[in-house]
C-alpha cells in the first residue's frame, strides 16, 4: 500500500492490543535502533522479545545488520519498547509501512520515541564516529506520493496538516547535550536528509545537500520522526557518522555497508550509555 488508508485506527489498535496483552509493563518510551544499534536490545532486562514475524499486520526486517525484535523490558529500571530494527523504504515498503510501528506506539501510549541511524558525515568538520542530534531534515520522498500521511486522516492518531517546524524537541535535545556533557563525550547538531535508497547518493546530490545545510545523510528516520510528531510524541533522532559522504568526484573512497556496520560496532557503548542516561533522566 502506497497509503496509509490500509492502515486504519482499529487495524493499528488490534496490533497494540495483541503487544499490550502479551506484557505487564506501559512503556512511555520507545527507541529505534538503528544500522548495527542493535546492540542497545541486548541491554534491555527482563525483555519480551516479539520477533517481527509474530506480530500481527508487522512487515519483516531484511537488511543485515537488523535484526528484526520488539523487545519490551526495562533500561536502568526504565520501562521501554526497543525495535531492533527498523523499516526501509528500500526493502520494498512503503512510508506508510515503514511508519506503521510509530502509530502502534502512540496506542501503546507511548510519549517520547528515540530514534537512531547510522549516517554519512556531509559537514566538513565532522570526523568517522561523531553522535550527531537531529534537529531538522530533508527528505525528498516525503514531497511525494510517498509521503506517510497522505490518505484518509484519522485524527485520533493525529491533525490532517501537522506542523513540521518542531518535530526534533528542543528541550530533548538539550537534556541529551547535558548528559554528553557530563559524560565528556563529543556531541554534534545538524540537519538530516534521507533518500530512500538502497544506492548511496551522487557527489552532485551530496553536493546539493550541503548547500542546502545538510550535514548527515542516510536512509530511515525523518519519515518515522514525521509520523512520530504528527502523533504528537516527542521525538529524539540520533545519527551515527559511520562513514564521510565523498564530496569530490575524483576521490577513490567510496561509502559502503561493512564500514557502517563497522563504525557503529566501535561506537555502540557511547552511544548506549548516553541513551540509557537520557532515558533515565526524562523518565
Ligand atoms: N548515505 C546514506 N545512508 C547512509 C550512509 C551514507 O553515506 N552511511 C550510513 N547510512
Amino acid at each position: 500500500a502506497i497509503t496509509n488508508n490500509e492502515f486504519t485506527y482499529d487495524r493499528v489498535k488490534n496490533i497494540s492490543d495483541w503487544i499490550l496483552n502479551r506484557v505487564d509493563l506501559r512503556p512511555k518510551i520507545a527507541i529505534v535502533c538503528g544500522s548495527g544499534l542493535g546492540g542497545l536490545g541486548e541491554r534491555v532486562q527482563d525483555a519480551r522479545i516479539f520477533p517481527y514475524e509474530e506480530i500481527p499486520d508487522f512487515p519483516r526486517s531484511t537488511v543485515v545488520g537488523h535484526k528484526g525484535n520488539l523487545i519490551i523490558g526495562k533500561l536502568n529500571h526504565i520501562p521501554v519498547i526497543c525495535m531492533q530494527g527498523r523499516f526501509h523504504s528500500y526493502e520494498g515498503y512503503s512510508n506508510a509501512l515503514c511508519t506503521l510501528p510509530m502509530k502502534v506506539f502512540k496506542l501503546m501510549g507511548v510519549q517520547t520515541v528515540l530514534l537512531t541511524c547510522a549516517a554519512g558525515g556531509l559537514n566538513q568538520s565532522f570526523k568517522v564516529g561523531d553522535i550527531m542530534l537531529i534537529k531538522d531534515h530533508v527528505a525528498p520522498l516525503l514531497w511525494t506520493l510517498q509521503n506517510p500521511l497522505i490518505g484518509h486522516n484519522d485524527e485520533r492518531f493525529g491533525p490532517r496538516f501537522p506542523a513540521c517546524n518542531k518535530i526534533y524537541k528542543k528541550n530533548l535535545r538539550d537534556v541529551f547535550h547535558g548528559i554528553a556533557e557530563k559524560k565528556q563525550i563529543e556531541l554534534q547538531e545538524g540537519v538530516y536528509s534521507s533518500f530512500g535508497g538502497p544506492c548511496y547518493e551522487t557527489v552532485t546530490e551530496l553536493r546539493a545537500l550541503l548547500q542546502m545545510g545538510v550535514d548527515a545523510v542516510g536512509m530511515s528516520t525523518a519519515n518515522e520522526a514525521l509520523v512520530a510528531s504528527y502523533c504528537g510524541m516527542n521525538v529524539l533522532a540520533i545519527a551515527l557518522i559511520t562513514n564521510k559522504a565523498v564530496i569530490d568526484y575524483d576521490s577513490e573512497n567510496f561509502p559502503f555497508h561493512e564500514e557502517v556496520i563497522e563504525t557503529a560496532n566501535r561506537r555502540a557503548s557511547d552511544l548506549q550509555e548516553l541513551v540509557i542516561d537520557f532515558v533515565s533522566k526524562i523518565n
